[in-house]
């Protein structure tokens, strides 16, 4: 076997799969290996003509990549990442790279750190964000590590990140656990914007609106300030229809959200630090009380709210609703760099968080048109101390804050439950309290 592939990814489920075509598209020669040996062989033989070897072993699949050499893992997050890395270290040399593209929790990625440094090797822990889709055709990366690793990942990180105005959606994030970290504040504020999402929906349809007009209004949002991929996949989801009933897909899917750790994470985090991230604190509990379908269900025939249906004009209660989802989204973000900014400092991470909103602007499930105002609100002003308080943000703010206002009374009046409004509206009257 010659040792002279430029990359080696382990882990073939879909994004593993995605990221190894990806890296091979730009022109990279990949070495690539699954527990399963089958799932190794049916991939290679998948892609004839690609410059892929598939290796049965993992002795085989070290020896056959240049070095230093550049390891990826793509295996679920937790106790998998230490069984291949206890796999990997004898077959390792001096100086070569492991990067975990999970979403492993920071001080996991902080621990491996650690072990693997004092072993001679070096260590990335780096949050890739973008599902199966943005693995394919460019994801966000959110590398962390030893600054040593950037100069030899970069030409590969660069080249495989989606692109925004010519700059590709990854930088060096910072050492250690940066990387990780600053994927699961993402993810927050991921769960931030989905559940502000799902309480515009709620209003528009305690108004009455189908859900082909609410996919309109969604579309019509997506063509202004509120842009972005969430936003655009609402509206393609609304529109989606059950080929056997003909009914919209919305209606006939259970109402219970899972989660899998990374907003919990990021509550545990805020905790820690006292940082306020209320909003996306409500987002995560109201997944909890989504699952809770029997209670909720129960509860429903026993327990009372008002009377009578949300009794507005319903072109009014598009723009006020516009308005507030805007503010909320603006408050979310505002926590969750505010938790960033604090954890980078307490670190020592040199966090740059113009940049990581400059990153987050293509490839990430929270694409979105305004996060190129963030670069440029901690481009203007570093020390910035709060996002609300930087011009363009405080003018949408002081913009929207009566619409904002109407919307949570209107749902309180009512009794829609909008927990993540109503948090980041509480967040906003409060810090601009001075008594
Ligand atoms: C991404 C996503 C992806 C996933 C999260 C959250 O950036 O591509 O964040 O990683 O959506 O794991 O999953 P849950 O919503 O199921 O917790």
């Amino acid at each position: 076997m010659t040792a002279n592939n430029d990359f080696g990814l382990i882990g073939l489920a879909v994004m593993g799969q995605n990221l190894v075509l990806n890296v091979e598209s730009r022109g990279f020669s990949v070495s690539v290996y699954n527990r399963s040996s089958e799932v190794t062989e049916a991939f290679v033989a998948r892609h004839p003509g690609k410059r892929l070897q598939g290796a049965l072993t993992l002795a085989d699949f070290v020896a056959s990549l240049a070095r230093p050499r550049k390891v990826m893992l793509m295996v679920k997050a937790g106790a998998p990442v230490d069984a291949v890395i206890e796999q990997l270290l004898p077959l390792l040399d001096k100086d070569d790279i492991v990067i975990d593209g999970g979403n492993s929790l920071y001080t996991d990625t902080e621990r491996r750190d650690a072990y693997l440094s004092a072993e001679g090797l070096r260590f990335v822990g780096a949050g890739v964000s973008g599902g199966e889709e943005g693995a394919r055709k460019g994801p966000s990366i959110m590398p962390g590590g030893p600054a040593s690793t950037w100069e030899v990942m970069k030409p590969v990180f660069e080249a495989i990140a989606a692109r925004v105005d010519g700059q590709p959606c990854v930088i060096h994030i910072g050492p250690g656990g940066a990387g990780h970290y600053v994927k699961m504040i993402h993810n927050g504020i991921e769960y931030g914007d989905m559940q502000l999402i799902c309480e515009a929906y709620a209003l528009l349809r305690a108004a009455g609106m189908s859900t082909d007009e609410m996919a309109d209004v969604f579309d019509s949002w997506n063509d202004g300030d509120l842009q972005s991929y969430l936003i655009q996949i609402t509206a393609k989801a609304l529109r989606q229809r059950d080929p056997v009933s003909g009914q919209p897909v919305v209606d006939l899917i259970l109402d219970k959200a899972g989660q899998k750790g990374t907003g919990q994470w990021t509550l545990i985090n805020a905790a820690e630090n006292a940082v306020v991230i209320s909003t996306i604190n409500a987002a995560v509990e109201a997944r909890v009380l989504s699952s809770m379908k029997s209670a909720r269900l129960a509860a429903s025939s026993r327990l009372q709210g008002p009377a009578g249906a949300l009794d507005v004009d319903r072109k009014r209660l598009v723009a006020l609703v516009h308005d507030a989802l805007y503010a909320s989204k603006i408050i979310s973000y505002a926590q969750g760099l505010d938790l960033m900014r604090t954890m980078g400092e307490k670190k020592g991470w040199g966090l740059d968080l113009g940049g990581i909103a400059g990153i987050w602007r293509g490839g990430c499930i929270i694409r979105a048109r305004f996060l190129g105002h963030i670069t440029e609100a901690w481009r203007a002003d570093a020390g910035l101390a709060n996002l609300m308080l930087a011009p363009f943000f405080t003018r949408v703010l002081n913009g929207s804050q009566a619409g904002w206002r109407e919307v949570v009374a209107l749902a309180v009046g009512q009794g829609i439950a909008v927990p993540a409004m109503s948090a980041s509206l509480g967040y906003y009257d409060s810090y601009r309290c001075a008594r």
